[in-house]
């Protein structure tokens, strides 16, 4: 974990589920909510990914599970909510990371790109929600955070409109679970990152620049032309962290919320 604080977030006896964990943001997130003494659910699409993060983890002396989901799959999403609550007893904290980015401008999108990101980002949101809340509401405590993005606040010109559009989807969604989850003390909230550079990034710099040189002046250009704030470079941690505090007591009174992490990209 990053720096020394005066507040200690520990979230020792409960129990995580990261859905898209395998790497990424999702990876960090696993990486730090263990450190904060969760029994984490690495649930990902890309079982081997998930595997050698959560033997990873438990080499440190934390705890995880490595699982595999489809997101788009709502009986996937409850088995491994399910698993996860049979083998702790409990089921404390559900991220919904899991998301995939197409790049293709707003005319030339095809279908079955708009159906994949609607399936994969909005729908598996809403199936962690769902599911989750049907859950979690016996315990009548909770806290669920979806990942949304600075893409999700506006409509961004370089191709990103339908990945916007369920980033945007996920805000609403986090809305409607807030007040579905409000009854049972059930939290949440979504977080907006702005620019990491993940595999997703990676993807999205590929499409970008062909030769190597490019690449990295590609980033630069991408950072300088998005992210307001100087220090740029945003780290998977830095998502992970304001997750950490939104699924801990300190958070109890904020639901129905998309924070901003994204160095002033979107200001709204
Ligand atoms: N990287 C960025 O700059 C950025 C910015 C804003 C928002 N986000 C969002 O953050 C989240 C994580 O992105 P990332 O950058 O770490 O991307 P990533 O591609 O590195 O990780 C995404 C993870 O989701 C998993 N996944 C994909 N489809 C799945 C499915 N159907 N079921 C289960 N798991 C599945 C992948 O296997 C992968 O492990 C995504 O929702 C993304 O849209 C990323």
């Amino acid at each position: 974990m990053r720096g020394e604080y005066i507040m200690e977030i520990l979230l020792d006896k409960q129990t995580a589920v990261i859905f898209g964990a395998g790497r990424g943001i999702g990876q960090a997130m696993a990486q730090v909510f263990a450190e904060a003494q969760a029994t984490v659910y690495v649930a990902d699409i890309m079982l081997e990914n998930a595997q050698i993060l959560a033997q990873d983890i438990v080499d440190q002396g934390y705890k995880a599970v490595a699982v595999s989901c489809d997101v788009s799959d709502y009986e996937s999403v409850d088995a491994v909510l399910e698993k996860a609550e049979k083998e702790t007893g409990r089921l404390d904290i559900i991220i919904n990371n899991a998301g995939i980015v197409t790049l293709d401008s707003f005319l030339e999108t095809s279908q079955e790109d708009i159906q994949k990101l609607f399936n994969i980002n909005l729908l598996g949101a809403n199936n962690g929600m769902q599911a989750g809340i049907k859950r979690m509401r016996k315990y009548d405590k909770g806290k669920i955070i979806n990942t949304s993005s600075f893409a999700g606040r506006h409509a961004l010109p370089e191709g990103f409109s339908h990945y916007g559009m369920t980033k945007a989807g996920i805000i609403y969604l986090t809305q409607a679970g807030a007040y579905a989850g409000a009854d049972y003390n059930i939290n949440v909230n979504a977080i907006c990152p702005g620019i990491i550079r993940s595999q997703m990034w990676e993807k999205i710099l590929d499409s970008y620049a062909q030769a190597e040189q490019d690449r990295e002046e590609a980033w630069r250009t991408s950072l300088k032309h998005f992210i307001p704030l100087k220090r740029g470079d945003q780290k998977p941690e830095d998502i992970a962290y304001t997750a950490l505090f939104l699924a801990s007591d300190l958070a109890d009174h904020i639901t129905g919320q998309a924070i901003n992490v994204d160095g002033g990209a979107a200001m709204n």
